[in-house]
């Protein structure tokens, strides 16, 4: 089995999970095996799990108001089909909790102009026109790194993607502890296990999976149907080689390693075990196997969420429920910050 061991905290602080998905609209395979199916799991390791979707971090590309509400809802819905128990972990959207932005504030001044210009995310979201992106398209990290720090979390559960805004979470917590003479942010660990850290594209095995695809193609959407999902896997594309004995044997085949890499994640497998259990099959063969995995697993979560999207009320308030939770948190936390940086709180 390929699933990650127990999480270990390397620091004096209690271990504390926070991870985060944009409700930027479709949530992709990719995000459900890098990031969904791997929160549920560790709800199961005797560890506090907060969970959040973050709608701030969604507009700093342009998001219609009507459509980010349902994205937002849409979201939650995947989290909570995908196995996230909003009774055992903290589920919520991050505007309802301001110490999110008041510490990505402080964050902005800690942070250097230098280490965010070597953010390849903004190079990328931004493109050729970056005098055009918006100012928070370029601060995001800072954000990201209050989001996790405003709980005091000790570990992130995120795909391949997200590595360098945590290296840069670490340099901003290991800065303002420096800068102000404290041992007060936890210096936090990236969890980014399992076979399906970067799920490729099913049309470009050296693209990520992304919902900015333009070829639906490219992807498997967590709202496709069975014959959406067996369509898009039988049309992946592959090449004409059986799957070899060993992993070494797809050293230079990007696709074939990405099918055996999502294969792997669906079944609770390694590559290595996929690859031996296969080996000599071509993807005539594989392609329809794995066609009935990714289903199997795939369709009783989209039929989950549509049923849940049926009470748009009941999902605000499991959200505005954990809000109140993860603000109890956050709110202390916040308070010493001020205290430390030497602003007055005589309000209460
Ligand atoms: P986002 O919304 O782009 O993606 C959410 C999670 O899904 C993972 N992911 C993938 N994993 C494997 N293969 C893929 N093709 C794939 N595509 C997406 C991402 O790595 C991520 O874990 N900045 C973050 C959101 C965020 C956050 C945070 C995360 C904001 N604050 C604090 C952790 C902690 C983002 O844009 O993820």
């Amino acid at each position: 089995m390929s699933e990650p061991s127990a999480v270990q905290t390397p620091q004096a602080f209690p271990p504390r999970i926070f991870s985060g998905i944009q409700p930027s609209g479709g949530l992709t395979l990719g995000n459900y095996l890098g990031a969904l199916k791997r929160f549920a799991q560790k709800q199961d390791e005797g560890i506090e799990t907060i969970y959040c979707l973050v709608d701030m971090h969604a507009i700093t590309v342009w998001q219609d108001p009507a459509k980010l509400r349902q994205q937002t809802r849409e979201g939650a819905a995947a989290f909570i089909a995908s196995g996230v128990d909003p009774a055992r972990s903290v589920l919520f959207n991050q505007s309802q909790v301001s110490a999110h932005a008041e510490l990505a504030w402080i964050f902005n001044c800690v942070a250097r102009l230098g280490w965010m210009n070597r953010m390849t995310q903004f190079k990328d979201k931004a493109g050729k026109n970056a005098e055009a992106a918006s100012l928070g398209l370029y601060a995001y990290p800072a954000l990201m790194a209050a989001d996790i720090m405003a709980y005091h979390a000790t570990h992130v559960p995120v795909g391949e993607d997200q590595k360098q805004h945590l290296e840069l979470t670490r340099d901003i917590a290991a800065k303002f502890n420096h800068d102000y003479g404290v041992e007060f942010f936890p210096i936090v660990e990236p969890l980014i296990e399992g076979a399906a850290t970067r799920v490729m594209s099913l049309r470009d095995g050296t693209r990520k999976m992304s919902k900015s695809d333009p070829s639906d193609q490219s992807r498997i959407n967590l709202t496709d149907d069975a014959d959406a999902i067996a369509a898009k896997i039988r049309k992946a594309k592959t090449d004409a080689e059986p799957l070899p004995e060993t992993l070494d044997g797809l050293k230079d085949r990007a696709e074939a390693r990405n099918l055996v890499n999502i294969y792997a994640a669906l079944a609770g497998m390694t590559a290595a075990e996929v690859v031996a259990e296969n080996a000599g099959a071509l993807f005539g063969t594989f392609k329809p196997k794995l066609a009935d995995l990714a289903v199997s697993v795939m369709a009783p979560i989209t039929t989950q969420m549509n049923r849940l999207m049926q009470d748009p009320a009941e999902i605000d308030r499991i959200l505005g429920a954990g809000a109140d939770r993860a603000e109890a948190i956050a709110r202390p936390i916040l308070d010493r910050v001020y205290d430390i940086t030497g602003m007055i709180r005589s309000r209460r």
